[in-house]
């Protein structure tokens, strides 16, 4: 575990525990600001942000970026934005379990290091990783769960939503409820 962002973030970048290093152009550590209330937790990089070392940064990312300034969030400022794998799998697929595996330590101790009071987990990958392994996306978006102290919510990936417009309602009314949410249990995030 490391305590500074500083050795985490070198280590991370130099990792080589899986073989995704071997294919990837960038690791994708994180973005955001390290003291905020609230993360979210992706699945991993795609094409361009392992070009570009930044996570969502694609179309999937511009829609994320407009959904979360609806609600007042940003990248740059409020939120810190993270992947359960740092490499991306090639042509996109999924990242196997023991990839998740191996990946998995560097998200724990970027959540040590922000101690978040909630994290949002975007899409079935993540949410059966840190909320709990049969969660139905479908029909669990948007409830709250209790774990270890941190309020968790799924959210319908932004890919997805690209891919069926027809669930961006029920996405937005997530965001809305995270910012009630923001509002009753955290201290600085909209200040
Ligand atoms: N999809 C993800 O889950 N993470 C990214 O960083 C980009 C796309």
């Amino acid at each position: 575990m490391y305590t500074n962002w500083e050795e985490l973030n070198a280590a991370c970048n130099s990792c080589q525990k899986c073989s995704l290093c071997k294919t990837r152009h960038n690791v994708v550590v994180g973005v955001g600001n390290p003291h905020s209330e609230v993360m979210f937790i992706g699945e991993g990089p795609g094409e361009n942000e392992d070009l570009q070392g930044e996570p969502f940064v694609g179309k999937a990312g511009i829609l994320l970026d407009k959904m979360l300034s609806a609600v007042d969030l940003d990248r740059d400022s409020n939120i810190y934005i993270a992947n359960i794998v740092k490499c991306r799998p090639p042509h996109n697929r999924d990242p196997k379990p023991e990839e998740q595996e191996l990946c998995i330590n560097w998200l724990r101790n970027q959540v040590a290091l922000i101690r978040p009071k909630i994290i949002v987990c975007l899409g079935r990958i993540a949410a059966c990783r840190i909320i709990k392994p049969d969660l139905k996306i479908t029909r669990e978006h948007g409830i709250w769960f209790q774990k270890n102290g941190v309020c968790m919510m799924a959210m319908l990936h932004p890919a997805a939503l690209l891919r069926d417009p027809r669930r961006k309602p029920e996405a937005f009314a997530d965001f809305l409820a995270l910012r009630g949410k923001i509002g009753e249990i955290c201290e600085h995030t909209y200040r």
